[in-house]
Order: structure tokens, then C-alpha cells, then sequence
């Protein structure tokens, strides 16, 4: 009698049953489970930032505006430019990401600060107008303890993630990030530039004209 025939020895209400194993195909796919499973729980589980599919999705969509960056043109990097977008959600979404791809890993992801200090106080070092940020980041500072980001991103990513910075401000309740650098002061709340509200009119032809391609508001939990 082959084994696989054998039936065992116990009884319940009167059912006997044969000693089979699970089919082979079954037995694959419950150990392919497992074995799929530990990496991929590794992979998005353990906090590497830029995993989630929250991230995927905003850096599929700042990877789209920066198709679009030629309906902006060049942007300047000024205080007008950089106040400017602070207001428009939809360019901000690229200042985000550049932000999450380059600046957290000093900056920590909500800007409270690490190696480099907590962008969210009313602090700075470098900065005394909203249009500084720019210039810190296309030039870096304290011999590139801040580095220059200027040959490495695309000027529109500069002056963007710069709004991203500045609408950082306030983020977070008072004393919550890391302290102030002994060498930071407190400046004023950002000023618009003088001309920027017609600024703001006439340079921003895109601003209803995209309106109707609503963006979603995916965000994250963290
Ligand atoms: C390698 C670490 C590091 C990275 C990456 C980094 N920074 Fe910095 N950042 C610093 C340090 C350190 C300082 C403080 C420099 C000083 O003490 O003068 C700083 C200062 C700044 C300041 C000026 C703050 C002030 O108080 O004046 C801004 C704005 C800034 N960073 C923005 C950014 C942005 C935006 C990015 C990403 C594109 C970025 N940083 C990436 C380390 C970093």
C-alpha cells in the first residue's frame, strides 16, 4: 500500500482520515508567503523615507510638475518669487518633495531640525528677508556644513523648496524642534515685497488655469 494511502488510527464521530500531505503546489505557496513577506515588510516597514506609497505618489507628482516647469519659466531667486509660492499649494507640492529627497536627512522631516537647525522657529542665522532661504540653499553656508545646492538642483527646485522652507515657519508649536543656534536671531514674520500683490496677479497666469486639475491631498500621518 503506498503511504500516502494510510489511514490513521484515530476517530471522531465515527470520521477516519488518511494521513496525506499537503498538496505540493499548496505547500509553495504558503512558504513563498513567508519568504515574500519578510523583505517586502523590511523594505517599507523600517522607515526609510521615500517608501511609503504616500511618498511614491507625491514624488510621482512633483516628477510631473517639473514637466511642467516651462509654464513658469526660470523663477528668480528673490524674496518676491520666494514669497510668492509660498502661497500656491500646487508648486509647494514640488518645494515637499525636493525637501523630503535632500534637506531631511539634516533638517529631520518636518523641518524641526538635527544637524541643521530647526527651520520652523522664528531663528535664523542666515536668513533676514523670506528671499535669503533661497540664497542659503542655492549657496550653502558655514563652509558647506550647509551645502550649496546650487549645481545640483534646478533653479525652480531652489526657489520652490525655499517657499517649502518658509511655510515651515510656525509649523510647529514654540520649543517643540531643537533649539536655537547660539548664533541665530529672532527676525521679524516674512514680509511681501513691495509690488508683490500685482506680482502675484499678473505672474501667476497658470493659477486658474490649473484649478480644474484638482491635486488630491494625500498626507501622510507621520
Ligand atoms: C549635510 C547636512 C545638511 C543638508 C543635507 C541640508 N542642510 Fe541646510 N543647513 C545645515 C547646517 C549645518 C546649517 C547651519 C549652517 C550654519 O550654522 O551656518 C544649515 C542651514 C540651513 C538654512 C539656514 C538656516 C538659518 O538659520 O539661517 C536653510 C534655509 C537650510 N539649511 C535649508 C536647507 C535645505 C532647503 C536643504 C535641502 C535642499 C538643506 N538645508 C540641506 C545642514 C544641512
Amino acid at each position: 500500500m503506498p503511504e500516502k494511502d494510510q489511514i490513521r488510527s484515530h476517530v471522531y464521530d465515527g470520521i477516519q482520515e488518511y494521513d496525506n500531505p499537503m498538496p505540493g503546489w499548496w505547500v509553495m505557496l504558503f512558504w513563498g508567503c513567508i519568504f515574500f513577506a519578510l523583505p517586502y515588510w523590511i523594505y517599507y516597514e523600517s522607515g526609510v523615507p521615500g517608501r511609503t506609497i504616500y511618498d511614491n505618489y507625491n514624488e510621482a507628482v512633483a516628477d510631473n510638475l517639473r514637466l511642467q516647469f516651462e509654464e513658469i519659466g526660470e523663477l528668480k531667486l528673490d524674496s518676491a518669487t520666494v514669497y510668492q509660492y509660498m502661497n500656491d499649494p500646487k508648486w509647494l507640492k514640488v518645494g515637499e518633495s525636493v525637501f523630503e529627497m535632500h534637506c531631511v536627512a539634516c533638517h529631520a522631516a518636518k523641518g524641526e531640525g538635527k544637524v541643521g537647525p530647526n527651520l520652523t522657529d522664528d531663528y535664523w542665522i542666515h536668513v533676514k528677508e523670506i528671499g535669503d532661504i533661497a540664497k542659503v540653499v542655492e549657496k550653502g553656508a558655514n563652509g558647506q556644513a550647509m551645502p550649496a545646492w546650487g549645481n545640483r538642483l534646478h533653479p525652480n527646485e531652489i526657489a520652490l523648496v525655499a517657499s517649502y522652507v518658509a511655510s515651515l515657519r510656525g509649523s510647529l508649536p514654540a520649543g517643540s524642534g531643537k533649539a536655537p543656534e547660539p548664533n541665530a536671531k529672532k527676525i521679524p514674520a516674512w514680509q511681501a515685497p513691495a509690488g508683490a500683490a500685482e506680482k502675484t496677479e499678473n505672474s501667476s497666469p497658470d493659477a486658474d488655469k490649473d484649478s480644474k486639475e484638482k491635486l488630491p491631498e494625500p498626507k501622510p500621518a507621520s
